[in-house]
């Protein structure tokens, strides 16, 4: 996901079995590029500890609301000041009922009360608990109040029992989140479209992303360096800007962006396959790190080793899918995108992309070693169409996003499609 990177999110950890969910929800934060604070309830450090929370966040861990040190480094008020989006996870009945009444006895319950940020909650408890009347009011009280709920699920529950209370899985939680997170950072992205934040309301948008893999046998495969964060940052972005999106994904540990409908493939022909199914659009970016090759003749059974013998795989071409959709003389896109990486000549090359590839727009961007694109969270383009070329500052990938998705709307105005 991700789609809206690079932003603060303050943890609240409730106490309830499911704190151990948090842990994984921590790791995908940051794999999306996150930076997480936490802070624990008494009861959520009888589940887990806070030494796994601060070497998963890469940060101390809060739990103090008297403590002179934490006030005199960072008090209460600007850990809540400090975050971009404030998420309770378990939020267990009593945290629940504590932020219905405006309860705070403690730091992670002053906090909630004391802050003017979005809260997302994820609720964690027993079914009884969950069905009871005086949770089912406080529920009311919150949502009236505008905090946003992500589950809780049905399900059976560590308690053994089946039914609601369930806590959602960390990467439902995480899509919650990236969805909050886009709605703040949605469009306008430039003055001159303050108050069109749904410059593609109305378009249909398909975004290639992330890896192919092209297997060799059944348990080896060829790959590449591509994480997918900047497909799936523009697939969300168009999402948020009004576009009906489909996103193309290879293999990638990141969530499904929200509002998107997310295809997952593994090699470059299901890929192909896939982006041919979702035409028509008015709009294809090929942004997927595409094998060139497959393996000509994939075995079914593992190759195994001959000691001393060298091996050698023969590879075969795989179709340009960026090209096919350029060129397709029936239902082209009005606008057709790629990238391009470069290790040398970056402007010549990706000037010949752009025609070969028949394409409308090319974003090149260096991958040279020191570069740090791949994987990375930045992104430097240089952008060329038919017309002319400009080149954009390092920017983090969702910038990129925003950037592109704007100059697209605005290039389907100027032709008047
Ligand atoms: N692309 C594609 N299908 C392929 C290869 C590339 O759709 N089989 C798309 C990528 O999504 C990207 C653009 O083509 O938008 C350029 O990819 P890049 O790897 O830079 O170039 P290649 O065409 O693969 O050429 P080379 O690796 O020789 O530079």
């Amino acid at each position: 996901m991700t789609a809206s990177s690079g932003k603060r999110v303050l943890l609240i950890i409730g106490g309830g079995i499911a704190a151990y969910k948090v842990l994984e929800l921590i790791r995908r934060l940051r794999e999306c590029g996150h930076f997480v604070r936490a802070v624990m309830t008494r009861a959520a450090q009888e589940f887990i500890t806070k030494l796994s929370v601060e070497s998963l966040t890469g940060n101390r861990v809060y739990d103090d609301l008297f403590s002179p040190t934490e006030e005199s480094g960072m008090g209460h008020i600007e850990l809540s000041r400090d975050a971009d989006l404030i998420v309770v996870a378990p939020a267990t009945a009593d945290l629940l009922a504590k932020m219905a009444h405006g309860l705070a006895g403690d730091l992670a319950t002053t906090l909630l009360l004391a802050t003017d940020k979005k809260i997302l909650a994820a609720p964690a408890m027993n079914l009884r608990m969950w069905l009871h009347p005086a949770t089912r009011r406080n529920m009311a009280r919150l949502q009236e109040d505008g905090v946003i709920f992500t589950g809780p699920e049905a399900g059976e529950m560590a308690c053994g029992e089946y039914g609601p209370g369930r806590m959602s899985e960390p990467l439902t939680i995480l899509a919650a989140i990236e969805a909050r997170l886009a709605e703040d950072t949605r469009l306008p992205l430039a003055p001159e479209f303050a108050g069109q934040s749904r410059v593609l309301a109305g378009r249909r948008v398909i975004v290639t992303s992330g890896p192919t893999h092209e297997p060799i046998d059944p348990v080896r495969y060829i790959a590449n360096r591509s994480s997918g964060r900047q497909g799936h940052a523009i697939a969300s972005v168009a999402a948020a800007a009004g576009a009906d999106t489909v996103l193309i994904s290879g293999p990638v540990t990141l969530a499904d962006p929200a509002q998107v409908q997310t295809r997952h493939v593994e090699t470059a022909c299901e890929m192909l396959e896939a982006v041919e199914a979702a035409l028509p659009a008015d709009i294809f970016i090929g942004v997927a790190a595409v094998a060139d090759w497959r393996v000509a003749a994939v075995t079914h059974q593992k190759i195994k080793k001959e000691k001393g013998r060298e091996f050698s795989l023969t590879l075969t071409e795989n179709p340009d899918i960026l090209a096919c959709v350029g060129k397709r003389l029936e239902n082209r896109p009005a606008l057709v995108v790629g990238f391009a990486a470069e290790s040398e000549d970056i402007l010549a090359r990706a000037a010949a992309k752009l025609t070969q590839k028949n394409c409308d727009m090319i974003l090149a961007n260096d991958v040279g070693e020191s570069s740090q694109v791949f994987g990375g969270q930045k992104n430097e383009v240089l952008v060329l169409t038919r017309k002319d070329q400009e080149s954009w500052p390092p920017l983090d990938k969702e910038m990129v996003a925003r950037r592109l998705i704007l100059r697209l709307s605005a290039l389907l105005a100027e032709r008047g499609e």
